[in-house]
């Protein structure tokens, strides 16, 4: 399909208006960074695989009622969406300790969490994107206490969602990150579930030998990253060679 105006380029997409009014284009690119565009580097054929499983989940999710900004894939590296307003905070459902939380915590990798925890991080990277308590994010006026509580509803059914559908595959939902909008139609405001869903932003463990399948392969230099990506793909039963 025939890309409008560049809007955005982002770290790992790129933005072009839509056909009509209200749409956006979103091209998969195969570029990863990591620790805030410290580390740089190129997945092969990453995009491809990401606009893949971002079209399985969105649909899905979708499909047990969560509003999404999803419309359809076009080709293999893009897709159609509304376009939204993206609230700027990145918000991140966790299950198992990993990562920054078990940085900045001191708590052992892998430790099992008593429930699911929902964070806030500001959308900034000039900032680096730092941790947000819910008040930081009312007292700025980032959502309001309606959305936050849509967001934090939302957030922990996709995580029970996803964490269902990862374990019919043998895979363990470590954590994911989201991002959301609002959804202005009819002179209505709608908070969707907006971004991606791919393993760019989520931590996904084999159940059985604990092997990573996800971007921790780049960022810790592990090796592997499109095998990895590509296993998930074939998890999911997404063929890749019919795209
Ligand atoms: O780095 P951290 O442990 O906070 O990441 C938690 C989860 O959020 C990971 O799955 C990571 O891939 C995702 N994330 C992301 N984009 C960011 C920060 C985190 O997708 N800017």
């Amino acid at each position: 399909m025939t890309k409008g105006v560049k809007l955005y380029e982002g770290k790992a997409k790129t933005l072009y208006e839509g056909p009509e009014p209200g749409t956006i284009i979103q091209y998969f690119k195969d570029d990863a960074t990591a620790f805030n565009n410290v580390k740089k580097g190129t997945i092969a054929g990453k995009g491809i695989i990401n606009n893949r499983i971002t079209d399985l989940v969105m649909r899905r999710l979708e499909n047990i009622g969560i509003p999404t900004h999803y419309i359809k894939r076009l080709s293999d590296r893009e897709q159609l969406v509304k376009k939204v307003e993206i609230v700027p905070l990145e918000v991140i459902v966790r299950n198992i300790a990993a990562g920054s939380m078990s940085k900045k915590f001191g708590v052992e990798e892998g430790t099992r969490l008593s429930r699911p925890l929902v964070e806030f991080s500001l959308k900034n990277d000039d900032l680096g994107d730092p941790l947000m308590a819910e008040e930081h994010v009312l007292v700025l006026g980032l959502a309001t206490e309606e959305e936050l509580d849509d967001i934090i509803d939302m957030a922990l059914q996709i995580n029970d969602f996803l964490r269902g559908m990862f374990a019919a595959i043998g895979i363990e939902l470590v954590d994911f990150k989201l991002e959301f909008g609002r959804l202005v139609e009819d002179d209505t405001v709608q908070l969707v579930l907006a971004d991606e869903f791919s393993p760019d932003n989520c931590r996904l463990w084999d159940f059985e030998t604990g092997e990573k399948l996800d971007k921790d392969r780049f960022r810790r230099d592990l090796g592997g990253e499109v095998e990895a990506y590509q296993e998930v793909a074939r998890r999911l039963g997404i063929s890749l060679e019919a795209a």
